[in-house]
């Protein structure tokens, strides 16, 4: 059976406080819910101390992930945040590729191969972010452009790295502008990136967790997560609603 996950990224939005209380009221929400979906947040690195307290003094099921990291160990690199120190902040998932990062910072899949080997070899899991942008479906190469953020990124794992690795579906055309995927775009692409996968890794693919994201919401989520090959949700705009959220992980 593959791990249901709804993972909540809060980019860059909330105060301290307002996250502080985000995540009381998702640990709350959640802490009665009785299904096996693994429920994660990503909020700012400024957030994560308090936000990572708030979980450990609530006992929560909730998870805490960064939404980035530093592509080198330590060091002189003004303005990073290294994987350990991610880790000292009880992070246990790092999401890495989101199309923000890709296209307004400039990362690369090399630089994407040395972040995702510095969060396995530090024991965290990578969120591993591939998508394509409108022009490439229109142009018909979705499937090319997924194709190549995998294997030049995952495909240079060993297998039982690439055992802990989560993939995120995010076509870019539907981050933030409210047009979602339909679910069997979701799913066509989904069970193409499971072949791609098993292509390199026979063993894990099945276990791969394949999480959709773009415009997700409480209207959309369970007709996508019905889909055989869709395993949860990488939540943008929705996560920082805390009843829009919970309501999208009961939608399972
Ligand atoms: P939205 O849900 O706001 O479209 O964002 C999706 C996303 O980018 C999650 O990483």
């Amino acid at each position: 059976m593959r791990k249901k996950i709804v993972a909540g990224n809060w980019k860059m939005n909330t105060s301290i406080a307002e996250g502080e209380l985000l995540a009381n009221q998702i640990d709350f929400l959640t802490s009665t819910l009785d299904n096996d979906v693994q429920i994660i947040i990503t909020p700012p690195y400024t957030h994560l101390q308090k936000v990572g307290m708030v979980l450990k003094d609530h006992k929560s099921k909730v998870e805490l992930a960064a939404q980035n990291c530093a592509d080198h160990t330590s060091g002189a690199y003004t303005g990073e945040v290294s994987v350990e120190m991610l880790k000292e902040l009880t992070c246990k998932y790092v999401i890495l590729g989101h199309s923000e990062r890709r296209e307004y910072y400039g990362e690369t899949n090399e630089t994407l191969l040395k972040k995702i080997n510095l969060v396995l070899s530090a024991g965290l899991k990578p969120i591993f972010c591939v998508g394509e942008k409108l022009e490439e479906r229109e142009a018909n190469k979705h499937f090319e452009v997924v194709a190549s953020q995998i294997k030049e990124v995952l495909y240079k794992l060993r297998g039982v790295e690439f055992a802990n690795v989560i993939v995120a579906y995010e076509p870019v055309w539907a981050i933030g502008t409210g047009k979602t995927a339909t679910s069997d775009q979701a799913e066509e692409m989904h069970a193409y990136i499971r072949r791609v996968i098993a292509d390199k890794f026979a063993q894990y693919a099945d276990e791969t967790p394949i999480l959709y994201g773009g415009s997700c919401k409480p209207s959309n989520a369970a007709e996508i997560f019905s889909k055989e090959n869709v395993d949860g949700g990488l939540i943008g705009g929705a996560s920082l609603n805390a009843q829009d959220f919970v309501t999208i992980i009961k939608s399972f």
